[in-house]
């Protein structure tokens, strides 16, 4: 991995209203704020950055299937998905690219329905109860673990 590392970084349904949405559980920064640091950090890292939200399982999975290509690791916080996708747990399984999941809230302090995950199974970490500081150490946990595969 000569160049810069790619990341994807994916936002699963209702994060677009990130700010507005119960701020109590997940704050009050938006997405666009999420998306500025992001890529303000991953240029202090050496690494590039795709930046996507969708609210369809459909539109997230075509975006993991073209990962598999252009990009060297994804970053994914997968929502609602996360509890009840099978189908975005076996694309990620099928790019076989390094994957952190993310959540902005602690889940397992949460619902029942919300300990579980599908998306966990094929992560190598999962971040979760940080808020919006979670995509910061997820960038970093990826950095890491790039780096050190490039110099193994
Ligand atoms: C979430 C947790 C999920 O359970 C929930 O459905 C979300 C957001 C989080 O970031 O804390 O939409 O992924």
């Amino acid at each position: 991995m000569a160049s810069a590392p790619k990341i994807l970084i994916l936002n699963g349904p209702n994060l677009n209203l990130l700010g507005l949405r119960e701020p109590h559980i997940y704050g009050h920064t938006t997405l666009s704020d999420i998306e500025a640091s992001c890529r303000q950090h991953a240029e202090a890292l050496g690494l590039v950055v795709d930046f996507q939200q969708s609210n369809s399982e459909s539109t997230l999975i075509g975006w993991i299937h073209e990962a598999r290509t252009s990009q060297d690791g994804i970053i994914i916080n997968p929502a609602a998905y996360t509890h009840t996708s099978v189908a975005i747990m076996d694309a990620l399984k099928g790019v076989a690219l390094p994957t952190v999941e993310i959540h902005l809230s602690n889940t397992h302090q949460r619902e029942d329905f919300r300990k579980v995950s599908y998306v966990s199974q094929v992560a190598f970490g999962v971040i979760c109860g940080f808020g919006a500081q979670g995509y910061i150490m997820a960038l970093d946990a990826m950095a890491k673990k790039l780096i050190n595969e490039q110099e193994a």
